[in-house]
């Protein structure tokens, strides 16, 4: 196991119903915020409403700021920062789904910085003063962005999706409420599970030394994650198992599991490329690239390959290695054909004689740097590979 540190300050309130405690539990922070959503399914359910109504008896005045995309763009996100500087805001609420959480942590960070919000995230510029605090109500499981601190944002003028981290963009209260992800339509629980899954992943396939308990973890929530998702598909009004399947993807990104382990970010590389040159759903981009991209890993690390076949995919060990990882790989795919999730970059949206060679050129010099540009994780990724493993993806 490799040091670490492990800070983790958010308000995390679970539980059905919470969402309209939102006046309440902010007043402990603020009595003024931006109040931040989508495209307007929050309207659609009501949650709009018991919003507004809770944070006006808390005594806490809004302006909003609606509008965000999946795949959230950076030019929403300079309009929320001009908002918020124009009404002296200094908090930021997200009632939303991953999307709206990102370009709410955006717009607190652009908000004190003197420059160009994109610049940090193509690390241009520095972050010199801390951001804005921001809290949110999550309607979508998935992302993990309630409990990490992390943003994605997409800039449509140069087809660019990029992270930005840091420590202070954990938001200071998330409400996991289950009763709000009964609106959501099949695809967005599968494509939240993929994504919730493919964040263990990241985690789990390494090649660190002494990590019995991270594994146990890993291995649990992935099941967890697998089983519940499999549940809400049959059943989606079932309220106790979208708790599960929420906390379980709170635990899958909030790095818990992480610590003290090397971790790959590979599969979303690959996939943020896909997102933003065909603004493909991130779930379902990773549906696609992640069984891929573990077929190419095995050779360098089937060990850890064949625990993960055995103890999340329920594969018997009584084989030889390289049939149980078969299996388990087989059972993956499965898995996410029953979900409904695309198996291939057609169904995806993105044709055959997409620029691949340029995707994973820009994917390994985003992690690896000009000088050396790879993706990093169990092996070290080549340009030429990650084009291979793209084109393993292409129907034939
Ligand atoms: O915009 P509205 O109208 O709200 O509709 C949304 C959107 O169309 C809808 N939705 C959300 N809650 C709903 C609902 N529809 C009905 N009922 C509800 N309760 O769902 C659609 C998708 O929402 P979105 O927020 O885009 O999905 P998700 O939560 O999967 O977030 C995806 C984004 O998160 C980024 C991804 O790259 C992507 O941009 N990620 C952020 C991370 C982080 N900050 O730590 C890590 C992840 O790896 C990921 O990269
Ligand atoms: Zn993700």
């Amino acid at each position: 196991m490799l040091a670490f540190e492990y800070h983790n300050p958010t308000r995390y309130v679970f539980g059905e119903g919470e969402h309209r405690n939102i006046g309440s539990l902010l007043r402990a922070f603020t009595n003024r915020v931006l109040l931040h959503y989508g495209g307007g399914s929050i309207k659609r359910s009501g949650v709009y409403n018991t919003i507004a109504r809770s944070l006006e008896e808390a005594g806490i005045s809004y302006c909003e700021l609606g509008g965000v995309k999946p795949n959230p763009s950076v030019d929403l996100v300079r309009t929320g920062i001009e908002l918020c500087r124009a009404e002296n805001i200094r908090f930021v609420l997200a009632v939303g789904g991953g999307s709206v959480i990102d370009s709410a942590k955006a717009i607190a960070l652009g908000v004190p910085h003197s420059g160009d919000i994109w610049n940090l995230y193509t690390r241009e510029e520095e972050l010199k003063t801390p951001p804005l605090p921001v809290a949110c109500v999550l309607t979508l499981p998935a992302a993990g962005s309630e409990n990490s601190p992390n943003t994605v944002l997409t800039n449509e003028e140069s087809t660019r999706k990029l992270g930005y981290g840091h420590p202070a963009l954990r938001p200071v209260l998330s409400i996991v409420d289950p009763t709000l992800f009964l609106t959501l339509p099949p695809n967005q629980m599968a494509n939240g599970a993929a994504d919730m899954l493919c964040h263990v992943f990241e985690r789990y396939f390494t090649n660190t030394q002494d990590t019995e308990l991270s594994d146990a973890l890993c291995e649990a929530t992935m099941r967890t994650i697998m089983q519940q998702a499999v549940l809400l598909k049959d059943e989606p009004g079932n309220v106790k198992a979208w708790g599960q399947l929420a906390l379980s993807g709170t635990i899958a990104h909030n790095n818990l599991l992480g610590v003290g382990r090397e971790q790959s970010w590979a599969c979303h590389a690959l996939e943020h490329e896909l997102s933003a040159v065909y603004d493909v759903p991130h779930g379902a981009g990773l549906a696609v690239i992640v069984p891929a991209y573990l077929e190419a890993m095995v050779p360098h690390n089937p060990g850890i390959f064949a625990q993960w076949a055995t103890n999340v995919m329920g594969v018997s060990p009584n084989r030889n290695t390289a049939e149980v990882i078969r299996e388990g790989l087989h059972r993956l795919r499965t898995w996410y054909r029953e979900l409904g999730l695309p198996q291939n970059m057609q169904e995806l949206g993105i044709p055959a004689e997409a620029d691949f060679a340029g995707m994973a050129r820009a994917a390994c010099v985003l992690k690896g740097g000009k000088e050396s540009p790879h993706l990093p994780g169990i092996y070290a990724v080549t340009p030429d590979e990650c084009e291979r493993i793209y084109r393993a993806c292409i129907r034939v």
